[in-house]
């Protein structure tokens, strides 16, 4: 804990840094979401505001749209981009932040989910999202949280560290690494932790041994997957009819999710209530990839409200 706490003062230095997101499918999410003139918009992962700066262009309704994020420096951000137009910016977790919304009898006529770490989290050394580079074990979305990556892979029993590496990262060789962890301890850096995952894969593998290791520590300290599953429902009642929700996901786990929550809340029954406007999941195609790398995971599935 001592670690990442001195770390932590160092990481909060120039936290603007590398600062540039390019949004991923922005001209897909706008074909089929089709923002209208005065509708009213939630952005529930708006980070530095690319699709929300096209949405808000086109509904122009300020007053009536929320952004969220758990980022200190994407609030900073949508602060200095939005702010003073009459744009409520919370900096909360999307599933706190989406139930005050509903409890206050909010609605709106669009929801963007853009999911996952956004170019400045990796691009920050100090954050240690980034396995090709130097840095504490931490991994925190949100700044203020205590959980870090640090606690995750030092404090958890090896039971603990298989289970987020079969059931986070789907790693094929959960039980060697965690082992390698436990055995090795205390890894008090990003390196560290990736030469472990490299030691348990020797040439094996056929992408970087360290990702799916990273994923799942990630997905662990961010409780993304809870997040993710206890929203839908949330984002489902929050929407007005005919009301449209976009998801941008980046791995299979939360694409899964999303497929499956679409798939029970639409379809002929008598008391279906999304429409699913993507009959496969939209891609980004090649020349978005080549320009921006980091979207060739992205998936999007969009659906809209019946009643
Ligand atoms: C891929 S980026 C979004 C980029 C944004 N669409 C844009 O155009 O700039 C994802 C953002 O979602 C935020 N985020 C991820 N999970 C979150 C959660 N559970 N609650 C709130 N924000 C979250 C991250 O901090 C990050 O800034």
């Amino acid at each position: 804990m001592t670690l990442y706490k001195n770390k932590n003062k160092k990481m909060h230095r120039n936290p603007h840094t590398n600062n540039v997101h390019t949004p991923v499918m922005l001209a897909e999410v706008i074909e089929y979401v089709e923002p209208l003139k005065a509708e009213r918009y939630l952005d529930v992962t708006a980070g530095y505001g690319g699709h929300a700066e096209a949405i808000l262009g086109r509904s122009e309704n300020y007053e009536q749209s929320v952004l969220i994020d758990r980022d200190a420096s994407a609030i900073k951000e949508l602060m200095h981009k939005f702010g003073g137009r009459g744009i409520q910016i919370l900096h909360q977790d999307y599933l706190s932040a989406s139930l005050s919304l509903l409890k206050q009898g909010r609605s709106f006529d669009i929801i963007v989910a853009d999911l996952g770490v956004s170019s400045p989290h990796l691009n920050e050394v100090s954050r240690g999202f980034s396995f090709t580079k130097d840095a504490p074990l931490d991994m925190r979305m949100d700044q203020q949280q205590q959980l870090t990556a640090w606690d995750i892979v030092n404090k958890s029993s090896e039971e603990q560290l298989a289970d987020v590496l079969r059931n986070y990262g789907e790693e094929p060789r959960y039980r060697q690494i965690a082992k390698l962890i436990v055995k090795n301890r205390p890894i008090s850096s990003t390196t560290e932790l990736a030469a472990l995952a490299q030691k348990a894969w020797g040439r094996h593998s056929r992408t970087h041994p360290a990702t799916r290791t990273f994923q799942a520590i990630r997905i662990a300290v961010n409780d993304e997957l809870t997040q993710l599953g206890q929203a839908l429902p949330v984002w489902l009642r929050l929407l007005a009819p005919k009301g449209r929700l976009a998801i941008i996901s980046f791995h299979s786990l939360e694409d899964r999710v999303v497929k499956q929550f679409f798939a029970s809340e639409s379809g002929d029954r008598y008391d279906s209530i999304l429409t699913v406007l993507t009959k496969h999941p939209v891609a980004p195609g090649p020349h978005e990839i080549a320009n921006n790398p980091r979207s060739r995971s992205a998936k999007l599935r969009v659906a809209v409200k019946q009643k």
